[in-house]
């Protein structure tokens, strides 16, 4: 039987609509950029912003010299066991997290338990992640992560691995944390504005809390580190329903690497001590602006489209307060 063109336009018709419904359910709902030049520009100008509110506290945070960052060039002391063993021959799998990042060159998960130096590694619990340690800047940063990891107390192994073609690599063996970042979460996802906003507030406490905890409680705290990368991709989010208090939400740090790392100066500092709760209160606004955004706070976008930067666009578009 031969369908009619009619019909079969009308199927075409629903298929299509199906994939544009499908598409508007996956895709963030946050995003205020119309091109992807926009939203670079506006990465750049977070960037931008967020060097400027560590400059604006130099007095306490020891902002790094651009191409410097604490625990660097000492590739020798973190990867200095070539190819160990055990480790080149762990059963590695590709992370459906995976992908190339700045030094990043792959995380992968560990599918099979192995005992190294007498501890236990469950199957599962950790991943690797591979750095360059070859090229000049590999040789230069790669230790910053591992360097960072030991002074907050976190630090398991490092090593080397080789791939089959002879290419070395740092790798970094680290506790597989769980969660999402916010954007992914369908609690996030199903919130109303107002929710949004009350769920932003549980998050950015949180991450105040987790920062503050790093920075001065671990026993092995030498060099103070701060974490200075906070977008939400390093803050895997597990969010639970506790009555009577509500929503609980519990946050990993992950990323601790080059360049997202400083170093306090000084004494300890109390939680709410103004000069870091006023560091951190900009860092998350600019970090979480698209989740802002989404919760009907645009503050931080319309600052965007008020800069040097911004206002091109907005002028092409005729938006925001330019
Ligand atoms: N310890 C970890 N536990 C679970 N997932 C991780 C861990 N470290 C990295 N990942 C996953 O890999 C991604 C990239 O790792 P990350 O350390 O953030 O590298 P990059 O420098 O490329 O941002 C993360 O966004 C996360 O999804
Ligand atoms: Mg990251």
């Amino acid at each position: 039987m031969v369908a009619h063109p009619v019909l079969l336009g009308l199927l075409q018709l629903v298929s299509c609509l199906v994939i544009f419904l499908t598409a508007q359910a996956e895709s963030p709902k946050y995003y205020p950029f119309r091109t992807l030049e926009e939203q670079d520009c506006f990465y750049e100008w977070k960037s931008k912003q967020l060097r400027e509110n560590i400059q604006k506290h130099g007095e306490w945070i020891n902002f790094h010299k651009k191409g410097t960052c604490p625990g660097m060039k000492q590739n020798q002391l973190y990867f200095r066991y070539k190819g160990i063993q055990e480790m080149q021959t762990l059963s590695l799998v590709k992370s459906d997290n995976s992908y190339i990042g700045s030094y990043n060159e792959g995380i992968y998960d560990v599918i099979r338990s192995f005992t190294l130096e007498g501890k236990r590694y469950r199957a599962g619990g950790y991943i690797i992640k591979l750095v360059d340690i070859t090229s000049e800047r590999g040789k230069m940063f790669a230790s910053c992560e591992p360097h960072a990891l030991e002074q907050v107390g976190i630090w398991h192994r490092t090593g080397i691995l080789t791939n089959d073609r002879g290419v070395e690599f740092g790798a970094i063996l680290m506790k597989r944390e769980l969660g999402e970042e916010l954007g992914q979460k369908s609690v996030w996802r199903r919130a109303g504005k107002k929710k949004k906003l009350q769920i932003l507030n549980l998050v950015k406490e949180e991450n105040r809390n987790q920062l503050h905890r790093y920075a001065f409680k671990t026993p092995t705290n030498v060099d103070h580190i701060l974490h200075a990368d906070n977008n939400p991709g390093n803050l895997p989010i597990q969010f639970s329903q506790v009555p009577p208090l509500g929503l609980e939400v519990k946050m990993a740090m992950i990323d601790w690497g080059h360049p997202g790392l400083w170093t306090w100066y000084g004494e300890p500092k109390a939680i709410d001590d103004p000069q870091f709760t006023d560091w951190h209160e900009q860092q998350f606004s600019l970090d979480y602006a698209l989740e802002y955004y989404d919760a009907g706070d645009s503050s931080v976008v319309d600052r965007f489209w008020a800069s040097d930067e911004g206002a091109p666009y907005a002028r092409k578009r005729s938006i925001g307060p330019a």
